[in-house]
């Protein structure tokens, strides 16, 4: 994690948020290559579970919402985890992550001190903010905690907005805040963070909604496979009966398995109809669907695939970290991120063979200009070829195309493929297909 850590801040994918003050716990900021990242994952996960489907379409909500949201959707009542506080040093924990709370008395042990702790007390998620301009008149309102409800209530909007029949699914992808008591692990538990999310809605039946149910857990399982996790490296978890949030009938966890333990991904949840019918209640708005065909009136059920946009950003990065002998390329060792070509920041790197040729600089720009209409693509003219390599290993580039003699005679350039290290001659006017192809393999 220390090496991962380290070459996210030195190659432009993530450094701590405010990093020039100091940072702020629990917030990360995107560098260039982390956000091309990002977008490309949220790219893929719009196309599955949006673009693809006949029976989905998006929604971008406001990320600020009258409080009388979080009234009716629990979260001022429930969204709390179990604090407890060191009466020593006056650190608090969350009181189920163990791992902490022991290390912490092994700290106070080192000191010959006996760590002792206070009652477990509810400590309430929801982050706070001041909305208007007269100092003392301003009201609260709250940052969302979930981009889940700004669905719900757009539920019938999207309704009479559209052809939609039951079932059918609005998606979103957005920030959510938590007053989170321990961040931690990287960008694993963040104050701000991203979520990408289906809200499927479906008739109030045990049996098909529990069979939808499954058939969701399998796509998004396939998803986080299809990109590149390895299928050891991720598992379902069942939440206990004592786990379940307070809106959920049934969820499972996609889980992985980090240098950390394994860790949740995301949750697939049965939210039945917990928020439809309490936006029904506090709001005094009919949420019920009518269904022309069978003349039945219901509150339908809410299917939730809920993943964290930075959670999977990390989990690939960890994923793609490899250290490796480079045994084609002179021997050395070579730090390889073995992204994904979908999900890779670059799709290729263009270099000239010699910097101080000026008809190879001019016929590699060339190509790195036509390509650039069609993909991410960098440039490097710096050092020697051996060394671009490396650079572009270290980001995940997966292929380097070099601009040589021979392709002043022939046309052609070479391809070296990231993984394999292997070398192969392209025609120039084949390029854009081949790089296609390669990238939806
Ligand atoms: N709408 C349901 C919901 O929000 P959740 O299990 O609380 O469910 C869903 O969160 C996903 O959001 C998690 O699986 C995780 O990927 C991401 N997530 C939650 N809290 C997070 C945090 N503090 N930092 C980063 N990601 C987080």
């Amino acid at each position: 994690m220390e090496k991962l850590v380290s070459l996210c801040k030195r190659r432009g994918f993530i450094y701590p948020g405010s990093d020039i003050y100091g940072g702020l716990k629990g917030t990360w900021d995107y560098g260039p290559l982390g956000s091309e990242l990002k977008f490309n994952l949220k790219q893929e996960w719009w196309k599955t579970m949006v673009r693809e489907r006949d029976d989905v379409v998006g929604l971008s909500a406001s990320i600020l919402m009258n409080p009388k949201v979080w009234e009716a959707s629990g979260h001022t009542q429930s969204f709390s985890d179990p604090l407890i506080e060191c009466k020593i040093c006056h650190q608090r924990f969350r009181a189920d992550q163990e791992d902490l709370i022991k290390e912490h008395e092994k700290q106070h042990a080192k000191k010959k001190e006996k760590a002792s702790w206070t009652e477990p007390k509810k400590f309430n998620l929801l982050v706070e903010a001041k909305l208007g301009v007269v100092e003392g008149e301003k009201s609260t309102v709250y940052l969302r905690g979930e981009i889940t409800q700004g669905v719900h209530v757009n539920f019938k909007n999207v309704l009479n907005s559209t052809r939609l029949k039951i079932p059918f699914g609005i998606a979103q992808i957005g920030k959510a805040f938590r007053n989170e008591i321990t961040p931690g692990n990287f960008t694993y538990r963040s104050i701000e963070f991203e979520q990408m999310e289906l809200q499927y809605y479906v008739k109030p039946d045990e049996k098909d909604s529990m069979k939808q149910y499954e058939i969701f857990k399998n796509i998004r399982m396939d998803w986080y496979k299809n990109l590149g996790i390895e299928k050891d490296k991720l598992r379902f978890r069942e939440h206990a009966k004592d786990e379940l949030a307070h809106y959920a009938k049934a969820a499972w966890d996609i889980e992985y398995n980090t240098p950390f333990g394994w860790k949740e991904c995301e949750g697939i949840h049965h939210r039945g109809d917990w928020d439809l019918s309490r936006h029904q209640e506090y709001s005094g708005q009919d949420m019920n669907y009518f269904d022309e065909e069978t003349k039945e009136k219901f509150i339908p059920w809410v299917l939730e695939t809920s993943g964290g946009v930075d959670r999977a950003t990390l989990f690939f990065l960890i994923e793609a970290y490899n250290e490796e002998k480079d045994s084609a390329e002179g021997g050395t060792n070579r730090v390889v991120m073995k992204l994904h070509p979908k999900l890779a920041p670059y799709k290729a790197a263009i270099f000239p063979l010699l910097k101080n040729k000026p008809e190879l600089v001019e016929k590699a720009r060339e190509i790195y200009k036509n390509l650039k209409k069609d993909f991410s693509v960098a440039w490097d003219d710096r050092g020697n070829i051996g060394k671009r390599y490396f650079s572009q290993d270290e980001i995940g580039t997966p292929f380097c195309i070099t601009v040589d003699f021979d392709t002043l005679e022939k046309n052609s350039v070479t391809v070296r493929d990231r993984d394999t290290m292997k070398q192969e001659r392209i025609e120039i006017n084949k390029l854009k297909n081949y790089l296609g192809e390669k990238i939806n393999e």
